[in-house]
């Protein structure tokens, strides 16, 4: 039987533990990866820890919105990719932490871009696309980010700057660089951003990519709470505001276009750095505690 980093129960990084499990079975629609390379996202250390029991997890879950390896057997109807194909894959259902994972959502991946990240790219670029195309900003409007300088705000950046739509991103001052590199005017987030937001004028849409508490702020300088989304604040509904959540359908092609451009070198993503995935508890340790201002990718040998 392959191996997978199963989730033993809600709790600490212990909780997760590399172990035998059936090797799945691709349904109609879906295929098998051999997995190479697999994104901890800040969304499986929240399922992890149970702060996101509203999203139930089977006994002895898989953590990882997110894959990429070679296509290793294909489900009925599947066509246009076969067995040995490279591909990275978003996985709504989760199971990225394996040696095997079956995935409903795929794109190639081309030989300039690595393993790395392919398996990088598709949680953030899906919900990129996904609320750039919600909040429907136009060229011209000017777009408020917070959370610029993470994952999804790397890319939402450079998606929105490429469409001539004027951003705005509140970060942190070690991202403020790498904002203005990617074509933002960067503001530093935290206490008195409202005020600095306003100094550079009207605001059209916000984008949340931030986590939690900017919605108070966000809704005041958008003169409402109807363009603006938050990709995970609990509190959205109190200010009347969009949780948008994946969807197969709610950005469609996004892996493709996105890919494309990584292949040709015109996407930039979030630093990150790579951990054998059988030490998935001490990766999930390192990102709660803060001690790596970078993502992790898990790779296997
Ligand atoms: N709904 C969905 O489909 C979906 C999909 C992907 C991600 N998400 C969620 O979306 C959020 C972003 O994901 P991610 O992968 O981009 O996370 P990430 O890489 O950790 O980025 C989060 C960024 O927010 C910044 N930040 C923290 N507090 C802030 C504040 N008050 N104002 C502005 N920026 C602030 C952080 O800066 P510092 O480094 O300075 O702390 C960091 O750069 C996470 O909560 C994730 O769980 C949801």
């Amino acid at each position: 039987m392959p191996n997978a980093v199963v989730m033993t129960g809600y709790g600490p990084p212990e909780v997760l533990k590399w172990a035998a499990v059936p090797l799945p079975e691709p349904g109609p629609g879906q295929i098998r990866i051999k997995v190479e390379a697999a994104g901890i996202s800040p969304t499986d250390l929240a399922l992890r820890a149970g702060y996101l029991k509203a999203f139930p997890l089977p006994p002895d879950a898989v953590l990882g919105f997110e894959a990429a390896g070679t296509v290793d057997a294909a489900g009925p109807g599947v066509t246009g990719t076969s067995a040995g194909d490279p591909v990275t894959a978003l996985l709504l259902s989760l199971g990225g932490y394996a040696e095997y994972a079956v995935a409903s959502i795929w794109t190639g991946k081309p030989k300039s871009v690595s393993w790395l990240d392919a398996a990088a790219l598709p949680s953030s670029a899906e919900a990129a696309a996904r609320v750039l195309r919600q909040l429907n900003v136009k060229p011209g409007e000017t777009l408020l980010l917070f959370g610029g300088g993470g994952s999804v705000g790397v890319i939402a950046t450079q998606l929105a700057v490429a469409r001539r739509i004027k951003v705005i991103s509140a970060v942190g001052e070690h991202d403020e660089a790498l904002a203005r590199e990617l074509g933002a005017t960067p503001v530093r987030y935290g206490p008195g951003v409202a005020g600095r937001v306003r100094a550079l004028g009207a605001v059209d849409a916000v984008f949340d990519a931030a986590g939690t508490g900017v919605l108070a702020d966000a809704v005041a300088l958008a003169g409402g709470p109807g363009r603006v989304i938050t990709l995970s604040d609990p509190a959205a509904a109190d200010f009347g505001v969009t949780l948008s959540e994946a969807a197969p359908d709610r950005a469609p092609r996004a892996l493709e276009e996105t890919m494309a451009l990584l292949a040709d070198g015109k996407l930039r993503l979030r630093a990150h750095t790579t951990m054998p995935m059988q030490q998935a508890p001490e990766a999930h340790r390192q990102l709660e505690s803060g001690i790596v201002h970078q993502r992790i990718i898990l790779t296997l040998p």
